[in-house]
C-alpha cells in the first residue's frame, strides 16, 4: 500500500497526532516500589514508543481503593504525579502524545490490597475471577456493595486523577468504563442489582460514567478526555452479557454525542462471541453511525485490517497492543512495510526491563 490511512495526521479536538497509530492501555506491572510511582524504566518504556500518533498509558489507580493488581502505577499522590512528569517529558521531547488511563477495578480486587477490607464494586456479586496480589493470583471474593458516599466519593477520587494528570503533563486522560472493572460493572445487570439511582433501569446503570465525566469536565478541557468501551465483553474477566447489554451501550454511545470528547475508544470483541446471543460481533460497523465524534477502535488489528478500517470510514484511528509491547517502533516499520517482531507473553507483567525496555528497534542495514 503506498498511501497508508494509518499514517496520516488526526486531529483530535486542539491536538495534532502524527499518525493514526495509537499505542493501547498495558498495565505492565513494573512500578515495584512501595509508593507505586512510574521511574525510569517507563520513561524509557514510553520514549521508545513515542512515535505513536498517541499514547494510552497502561491502567493507573485513581486511589488505593481502586487497585487490583500487582504494581500497577498510580496517579492519586504527589511522588506519582512527580514520577509521570518525567515520563510526559520524555514522550513530548520525541514528538509524541500521551494520555493516561484512570482505573479503578472494583470487584476485580482482593482483601489482600486493602489491609483486609472488601474491595468496593456496585453490588455484592463475585465476579468469579482471579487477581493478581503480591502473593500470586487469588480466587476474587465477593465484594462489598458501596454505599451512595463511597459512589460520591470515587466520582471525585476521579477528578483529582484528572487534576493530577494535568498537573503531570499529560495531554489527555482516558476514563477507563471497559474490560469489566468499576464503570463496566455498574451497566451490567449481572454485576449491578442496586435498586437506588445507580440500578435498575439503563439510565441509572450508565449514570455514574456521565457523572464521572461531568466531574472531571470541570476540572479540564472537555475536549482532552476520552472514554473506553467494550460491549461485547462475555465469558472474561467476571463479565456476561444479557438482553439489555447491548441496548446500555447504545444508549451511552448515544449519549456520549451530548459532549465534546476527545474520542471514544471502543474494543471489537476480545473473544468468538458469534455464538453468544446477546452480543455483536462488529462493533465499529455498529457504532461508527452512532457516534459523531473521533473513534478509536482497537484489538487484534494488524496493519492491513487498521488502514481498511479507516479507508472505510469506520474508525479515525486504531489502538495497537501487543504490538506495541514487542515493537516499539511499530510506526515506522509500518511506515517501511518490515515485518514485526513477536511478543513474549511471559513478561508481560514481571518487573524490570526484560520484556519491558529491551525489545529492538529495526536495525538499519548500511550499505557499504
Ligand atoms: C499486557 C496487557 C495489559 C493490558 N492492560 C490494559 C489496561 O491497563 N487497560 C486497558 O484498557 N486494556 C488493557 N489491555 C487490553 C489492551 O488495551 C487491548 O485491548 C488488547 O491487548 C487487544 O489489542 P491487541 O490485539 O492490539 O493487543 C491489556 C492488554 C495486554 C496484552
Amino acid at each position: 500500500m503506498n498511501k497508508q490511512p494509518l499514517l496520516e495526521k488526526l486531529q483530535l479536538g486542539p491536538i495534532e497526532l502524527n499518525n493514526r497509530v495509537v499505542m493501547a492501555p498495558m498495565t505492565r506491572s513494573r512500578a515495584n516500589n512501595p509508593e507505586k510511582t512510574p521511574f525510569d524504566i517507563h520513561v524509557e518504556y514510553y520514549r521508545q514508543r513515542a512515535s505513536a500518533g498517541l499514547i494510552i498509558s497502561e491502567g493507573s489507580q485513581i486511589s488505593t481503593r481502586a487497585v487490583g493488581y500487582i504494581n500497577t502505577p498510580g496517579i492519586h499522590t504527589a511522588a506519582q504525579v512527580e514520577g509521570w512528569k518525567k515520563v510526559t517529558q520524555a514522550v513530548h521531547e520525541e514528538g509524541g502524545k500521551i494520555f493516561i488511563q484512570l482505573w479503578h477495578v472494583g470487584r476485580m480486587s482482593h482483601p489482600d490490597f486493602h489491609g483486609g477490607e472488601l474491595p468496593h464494586a456496585p453490588s455484592a456479586i463475585n465476579p468469579h475471577s482471579k487477581s493478581f496480589t503480591p502473593q500470586g493470583f487469588k480466587e476474587t471474593v465477593t465484594p462489598k456493595e458501596m454505599t451512595i458516599e463511597e459512589i460520591k466519593q470515587t466520582i471525585l477520587d476521579y477528578q483529582k486523577a484528572a487534576k493530577n494528570a494535568m498537573e503531570a503533563g499529560f495531554d489527555g486522560v482516558e476514563i477507563h468504563s471497559s474490560n469489566g472493572y468499576l464503570l463496566h460493572q455498574f451497566f451490567n445487570r449481572t454485576s449491578n442489582i442496586r435498586t437506588d439511582e445507580y440500578g435498575g433501569s439503563i439510565e441509572n446503570r450508565a449514570k455514574i460514567l456521565f457523572e464521572v465525566i461531568d466531574a472531571i469536565k470541570e476540572v479540564m478541557p472537555e475536549d482532552r478526555i476520552g472514554v473506553r468501551l467494550n460491549p461485547s465483553l462475555h465469558g472474561i474477566f467476571g463479565m456476561t452479557t444479557d438482553e439489555e447489554t447491548i441496548p446500555t451501550f447504545d444508549y451511552i454511545i448515544e449519549k456520549l454525542n451530548d459532549y465534546k470528547l476527545s474520542y471514544l475508544h471502543l474494543s471489537e470483541p476480545f473473544n468468538d462471541v458469534s455464538d453468544i446471543p446477546h452480543a455483536v460481533t462488529q462493533i465499529a460497523h455498529r457504532y461508527r453511525p452512532v457516534y459523531k465524534g473521533t473513534l478509536i477502535i482497537n484489538a487484534s488489528f494488524d496493519q492491513e485490517r487498521g488502514n481498511q478500517y479507516i479507508l472505510e470510514g469506520l474508525a479515525d484511528a486504531v489502538a495497537y497492543g501487543k504490538p506495541f509491547i514487542s515493537n516499539p517502533d511499530l510506526v515506522e516499520r509500518f511506515a517501511k512495510n518490515a515485518p514485526l517482531a513477536d511478543w513474549d507473553t511471559d513478561t508481560f507483567y514481571t518487573p524490570g526491563e526484560k520484556g519491558f525496555t529491551d525489545y529492538p528497534k529495526l536495525t538499519v542495514s548500511k550499505s557499504i
